[in-house]
């Protein structure tokens, strides 16, 4: 119960709405216990009015006496109705306060959730599958909302009803009221065990449809290979075998759900049995009438919900809590990557790296050992090295994905710890290494990082980045949805696309990560001629497998397992005649042959 009491705030904010769903919920209570009273009157009167009727037998007086009777059973019958509808009015505003506050608070929760979400780091994204995420902010969600709805409504109601109702059966004969509430608790607990089997076979129909989807997923995605490895005979028969154990769940499923409803209509047919035997027993003792036997099996049939949800609802507010566990060692994570700054400053561009050592904290990756370079305002480095020896990470670091363990990065003499995180970011054009496009328009992909700039600025950044003349070339040009739902762009493209995201941003610091590799050489050069112009003040970093000749980079740094191998200028580093220098012969003589 106590992972439930993260609720309250909630319950707090909607407090007037549930006051007044607990005293609609009594009010229908008190209308479902006076139909039976009026009945054992009715019922009374009838048995005894039946008697004088047949002893006015022959008189004028007897038509009269049957006008009079028949009018107070009408009466009766009328307020029966009355009552029932009245008891129907509040049954449908107790609903409609206290369902309705419970989709107020799913939804508080779920954006409360999923704002939370966005402000947890990487490293946090890189500990929890995307699957966890989502099932966490839907089908935990829609558990705790059960309880917040349903568990709630029934529970008050179950108390009020109980209380009043067995208060009620005490008062007319306490003899009758303990035997005919004799099996109701075997119901309840006879409930509560079926709903967990049934809880638990449907949480395992649950994983196999998920299984099943994911392995749908995967073949959609992964048909091209699929088709072409001539694999469609072994998916099907992979996808038959686990469909078939959906199957056989679901069956089972069936079968303890056809056991329920049978069950625990014996349990109440056992109950009335009781009552009619046992009240008949005393009817003729004289200590009770026929009528309260009328009211006792109206009772014991208005017990039988009540006393059923009670199984029901434990087995609710159990899963609710379970799942509102889950739900809070999210909520409870706090963002690792915080500023204390709330001041956005104008950044210039001058760069250092003070013997920055940085593990990956999920794999104990040692990525960067002591690494230090400085970049004033306006100078261009690149990063060269063999693949994994921590080229991408100097990155992920700069932005701040990950915040380092030892040493300093400071952007105008300010650690970067101490900037504004989003002005930071804001300030800085990253292009990562895998690429990824929204699916939207390429007009909205490129503006992405600043909605606010108009067509001009777009299409002169798909210029810089040369892909000007692809988009023209689209079915919607700029207009032209790409990703999932839309037009598949080549892998090339999709890099100077959101190359041009970057650029027109405007940053003061540029930070790309391999974004030409999937670039023929030609298109390269093209990129290369208008950036050297777009980058002539600002600071940039270019990581790259291949070396570049046509930016004339201030320094070239290489790395080499986490550590700085070589930096110098290119000529500096041809002279030294090391890593760099045997990389660029290579290179030279591939283009060369
Ligand atoms: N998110 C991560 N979590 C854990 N370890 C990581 C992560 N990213 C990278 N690593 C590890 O850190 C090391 C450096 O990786 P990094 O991505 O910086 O290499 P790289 O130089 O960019 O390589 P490439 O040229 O292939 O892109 C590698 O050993 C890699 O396995
Ligand atoms: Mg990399």
């Amino acid at each position: 119960m106590k992972h439930l009491s993260a609720l309250n705030k909630y319950f707090y904010r909607y407090k007037f709405t549930f006051l007044i769903g607990v005293l609609f919920v009594a009010l229908s209570n008190i209308f479902s216990i006076m139909p039976p009273q009026a009945i054992r009157y009715a019922f009374d009167l009838v048995k005894d009015d039946i008697a004088y009727y047949q002893l006015f037998s022959g008189f004028a007086l007897q038509e009269r006496f049957y006008s009079i009777f028949s009018r107070a059973l009408l009466l009766f019958g009328v307020s029966v109705l009355l009552m029932a509808i009245l008891r129907g009015v509040f049954m449908f505003l107790m609903r409609q306060t206290l369902i309705v506050m419970s989709r107020h608070i799913e939804f508080d929760l779920r954006n409360d959730m999923y704002a939370h979400y966005q402000k947890l780091s990487t490293a946090f994204y890189k500990r929890n599958r995307t699957g966890d995420l989502m099932s966490r902010a839907t089908e935990d969600v829609i558990r705790v909302r059960m309880y917040l709805g349903p568990a709630i409504m029934y529970s008050v109601n179950t108390i009020v009803t109980l209380l009043t109702v067995t208060i009620i059966m005490f008062q007319t004969n306490a003899t009758l009221t303990a035997y005919v509430l004799l099996p109701l608790p075997f119901l309840s607990i006879f409930i509560y065990y079926i709903n967990s089997i049934i809880h638990r076979r449907s949480e395992e129909i649950q994983a196999q449809m998920s299984k099943l989807t994911s392995i749908a997923q995967e073949t959609f995605s992964g048909i091209r290979l699929i088709k072409a490895y001539v694999q469609e005979k072994a998916n099907v028969h992979f996808f038959d075998q686990e469909s078939d154990e959906y199957r056989h769940k679901s069956i089972a499923l069936a079968r303890t759900q056809a056991l329920f409803a049978p069950s625990m209509l014996l349990l109440v047919g056992m109950s009335t049995v009781l009552t009619i035997y046992i009240g008949g027993k005393q009817v003729i003792d004289g200590t009770i009438t026929s009528g309260n036997i009328a009211e006792f099996v109206l009772y014991v049939n208005m017990l039988t919900w009540p006393v059923a949800s009670l199984g029901w609802v434990t087995a609710m507010i159990q899963r609710a809590a379970a799942s509102q566990k889950r739900i809070n060692a999210f909520l409870d994570t706090p963002p690792d990557i915080v500023s204390p700054n709330n001041q956005a400053v104008q950044l210039k561009g001058n760069l250092q790296f003070d013997q920055v050592t940085f593990t990956y904290p999920d794999t104990q990756i040692k990525a960067l050992k002591k690494v230090s370079f400085t970049l004033r305002k306006g100078e261009k480095m690149a990063i060269v090295g063999r693949t994994g020896s921590g080229k991408s990470t100097i990155a992920e670091l700069l932005v701040r994905n990950y915040d380092i363990d030892e040493g300093k990065i400071l952007l105008d003499q300010q650690d970067i710890q101490q900037l504004n995180l989003a002005a930071l970011r804001q300030q800085i054009g990253y292009v990562p290494q895998d690429v990824f496009l929204f699916s939207d328009t390429i007009n909205n992909n490129i503006a992405f990082g600043a909605p606010e700039v108009g067509e001009t600025q777009i299409q002169q950044a798909a210029k810089d980045a040369a892909v000007y003349k692809d988009i023209i070339q689209l079915p919607d040009r700029f207009s032209t949805v790409v990703g999932e739902r839309g037009v598949t762009l080549s892998g090339g493209q999709k890099q100077r696309v959101s190359l041009a995201r970057a650029l027109v941003k405007q940053p003061p610091i540029l930070l790309l990560d391999d974004c030409l590799s999937a670039v023929d050489a030609i298109t390269e050069q093209a990129i290369l001629e208008h950036l050297s112009t777009y980058l002539a003040d600002r600071t940039a970093i270019v990581i790259t497998h291949r070396i570049f000749t046509s930016i004339n980079f201030d320094k070239i740094l290489v790395l080499e397992q986490g550590e700085v191998a070589e930096m110098g200028t290119h000529e500096e580093l041809l002279a030294q005649n090391g890593i760099y220098a045997n990389l660029y012969e290579k290179q030279h003589q591939e283009t060369t042959a």
